[in-house]
């Protein structure tokens, strides 16, 4: 064992064994543009194990006694980079156009369940946005398609008999728990107006807590997307600024698993630099005032 501040001589083969140890657990592709960073988490998990050669920590990694450390090694390395009502064009078309052809077609066949996933969450900006904006917009809906059936009291943020489920899911245990804690700092906020604030947060000297009842329409949950057991009949997938970090084998192999993971006519939304062109032709772009969403193309006999 040593613990010493001495960077520990790495070579390039041993750095590929690594690249690929990653690639197969989750997905993330350590090309050369990246290869630094991937050095430098790894110096930092040598020194924190206190291990001084690369194969010591290959073996542990590889070990099945070592899942921990290749967790933790894997969390290192994701780019947790998130805000709330991160890019807005986009959002615009979720809430304004796709919810309101989604709930027209469930309420046409009766079916009141509304599924969403969050993919790759991070510290739970992305999902709390999507409850927001989902609250908002049922309660649009609502007025303008009443239902007989009774309002409890106090009026809930989803009315009966609409249920809707938000699962949030990342592969980072860390931010999965900033997430559940649910508690942001004002310089995260700037991107929420003043309206969101009062009706979903509460003030608690310069931090803003998550109301319980917005709070409770999100579950999160460990899923690595590189997985084949991913959650399945979601009407929505959001899946932001994930599948930039995996290379584009691994990025079809995660379409074709959204594609089943949707319920038909289920849309797919990815991030702004992201696109479909090349990976599927199993979806349609759906692209109103620069947002863009992808919608399940259904194949009938
Ligand atoms: C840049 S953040 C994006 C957060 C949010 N979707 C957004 O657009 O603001 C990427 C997230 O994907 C997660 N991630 C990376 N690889 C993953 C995998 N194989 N399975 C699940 N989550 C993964 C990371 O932990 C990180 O929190």
């Amino acid at each position: 064992m040593a613990t010493s501040s001495v960077q520990i001589q790495v070579t390039e083969a041993e750095l590929k064994l690594l690249q690929t140890l990653i690639y197969q657990e989750c997905g993330m592709y350590f090309d050369e543009r990246r290869a630094h960073f991937l050095q430098d988490r790894l110096q930092r998990r040598l020194k924190a194990c206190g291990l001084d050669t690369f194969y010591s920590y290959y073996r542990v990694l590889t070990s099945h006694q070592g899942r921990p450390e290749l967790a933790l090694l894997v969390e290192n390395l994701t780019v947790n980079e998130t805000s709330f009502f991160r890019n807005k064009p986009q959002l615009d078309l979720f809430h304004r156009t796709i919810l309101e052809e989604l709930l027209h077609r469930k309420q046409d066949r009766r079916d009141w369940s509304l599924r969403f996933w969050s993919a790759g969450c991070s510290t739970g900006q992305e999902p709390y946005t999507m409850a927001m904006l989902i609250a908002d917009a049922l309660a649009y809906y609502y007025l303008r398609n009443p239902l007989p059936f009774e309002m409890p009291s106090p009026k809930p943020l989803i009315p009966p008999p609409w249920k809707v489920e938000i699962l949030a899911s990342d592969i980072n245990y860390s931010v999965l728990r900033t997430a559940q804690e649910a508690v942001y700092p004002d310089d995260q906020m700037e991107p929420v107006d003043y309206a969101y604030r009062l009706r979903y947060f509460d003030k608690a000297g310069d931090r803003y807590n998550v109301k319980q009842s917005l709070k409770q329409l999100v579950h999160f949950d460990f899923h690595n997307l590189k997985t084949e057991f991913l959650p399945q009949r979601n009407d929505v997938i959001f899946c932001r600024n994930v599948m930039i970090y995996f290379d584009e084998a691994e990025q079809k192999r995660l379409v074709e698993k959204f594609y089943r993971c949707l319920n038909p006519e289920g849309y797919l939304f990815i991030g702004h630099a992201e696109s479909l062109f090349g990976l599927s032709d199993r979806f349609r772009m759906v692209h109103v005032n620069n947002g863009t969403a992808y919608q399940r193309i259904e194949v009938h006999s």
